[in-house]
């Protein structure tokens, strides 16, 4: 009996192992703790730049990707950057943490860079700035705390067409989001009338995103006058305004002439928000320097709205980077520097301004019968070409041209050497 009793108890122990055995091999083979993920589409600017690397034909032109290139198709630092570089190493500075917001001087002086330096935003202090991780993380940390603080109607409008991460931004928060008319594409330039319209009839309260210059995808901004018209029905039906300020210098040369929208809007009232981006103008991409400001009525309010905006960014990435905010606060606050700096945004914004007319008049100059003053109407990095999808198709597979379905071109790409090219591949695909 106790023999047989032993020999069932060890047959026991040996199923039991060899279950334990099977089943750790089930976890190691066949299950995982993120069995329920799915495969999501890629980025589809970063899938343009793959296919673009992939492809081995000796005039192959990448014109999806948003960063600024110099005339021989290279990344630009900036001499300014380069500069203030050189001054930061030679300060020997430590690496400690950064306060919540960013150090205090570095948001006084992209506070002014935006509102100039006479606003009574900054004069009378009711500006809560902070710094940000670039522009995506100023739209981020803005949107966030819209859906945790913000009391009023939690809706986003955004314009029609956007940039491609605003809408993802908000799928993220579970932010409802919806879209005005912005583009027209019968003239490929402003639907004033469109956007009045739709602006108008946007529920009392809701945020109405707004790109302050050098608009992405269309590179199409509104005139003086219609920024006018369009902060009076704004104001008028209650509504919030949110800029979005990735291209500050980039659409007109000149850091002032493109902070008009943001500075009129201030001047008829409105307590925006605005998200500031150093990528582009600085040639920053990868240092992740921006801002976020929300303006609040009065200095009380303002510190309320910082001290629950810290919060939020502590449970986040707790303080910001150091080195690329260090950078844009040595150009800002060293007048040499800034003065050279201005000289630097202006000679990119000329380039591209000058390899928009080249385009346009290579595309003209073989004989095509469209209309292409948009080319050079546009303004900024990109140019909506209003190349249709087959177009698109074409440049890409019979002429290795890479650009982004919609007909997008970042004019940044073309230089001296590629624009007869791009110009004669164009008019092939269109005539
Ligand atoms: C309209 C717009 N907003 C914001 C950004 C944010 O850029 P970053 O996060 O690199 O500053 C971009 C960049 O392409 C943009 O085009």
């Amino acid at each position: 009996m106790a023999h047989a009793l032993k020999k069932l108890s060890a047959q026991v122990i040996k199923n039991n192992n060899l279950e334990s055995i099977i089943s750790n091999a089930a976890v190691r083979t066949n299950s995982t703790w993120w069995g329920n993920v799915q495969m999501g589409p890629p980025d589809v600017i970063l899938g343009i730049t793959e296919a673009y690397k992939k492809d081995s034909h000796p005039q192959k032109v990448n014109l999806g990707v948003g960063a600024y290139r110099d005339d021989e198709g290279k990344p630009f630092v900036l001499p300014s950057v380069r500069k203030a570089e050189e001054i930061l190493h030679k300060k020997g500075l430590n690496h400690e943490y950064a306060p919540i917001s960013g150090e205090a001087s570095y948001t006084d002086a992209v506070a002014k860079l935006a509102f100039g330096e006479d606003s009574p935003v900054i004069k009378e202090k009711t500006n809560c700035t902070v710094q940000t991780l670039s522009g995506t993380g100023a739209l981020r940390l803005g949107l966030e705390f819209i859906t945790k603080h913000y009391a009023k109607n939690k809706e986003v409008w955004f314009p029609a067409p956007t940039w491609g991460n605003h809408p993802q931004i908000c799928n993220m928060l579970n932010l409802p989001h919806k879209k005005y008319r912005y583009f027209d594409s019968k003239t490929n330039g402003f639907d004033l009338e469109g956007a009045l319209e739709d602006i108008c009839k946007i529920p009392e309260g809701s945020i109405v995103m707004l790109h302050a210059c050098a608009h992405n995808p269309t590179g199409v901004d509104p005139k003086p006058e219609d920024w006018a018209k369009l902060s009076q029905v704004i104001r008028e039906k209650k509504l919030y305004p949110f800029f979005d300020m990735a291209y500050q210098g980039f659409a007109t040369g000149n850091v002032d002439n493109d902070a008009f929208a943001v500075r009129l809007f201030v001047k008829d009232g409105h307590q925006v928000t605005l998200a500031q981006s150093f990528a582009k103008n600085m040639g920053l991409y990868g240092e992740r320097a921006g801002a976020l400001t929300f303006l609040c009525g009065d200095a009380d309010h303002a510190a309320k709205v910082m001290s629950q905006v810290k919060i939020m960014v502590r449970t986040m990435y707790s303080n910001p980077p150091l080195y690329g905010a260090r950078l844009v606060q040595e150009i800002l606050l060293n007048p040499e520097l800034k003065q050279q700096w201005l000289v630097d945004v202006k000679s990119m914004a000329d380039r591209i301004i000058s390899m928009r007319t080249q385009l346009r008049a290579g595309i003209e100059g073989a004989g095509n019968k469209h209309p292409w003053q948009h080319i050079t109407d546009q303004i900024g990095m990109f140019c909506f070409t209003g190349l249709k999808p087959d177009q698109v198709e074409r440049l890409t597979k019979e002429f290795h041209i890479y650009l982004t379905k919609d007909g997008r071109i970042s004019v940044a790409g073309i230089s001296s050497k590629n624009v007869n090219y791009i110009a004669e591949a164009m008019h092939k695909v269109t005539c």
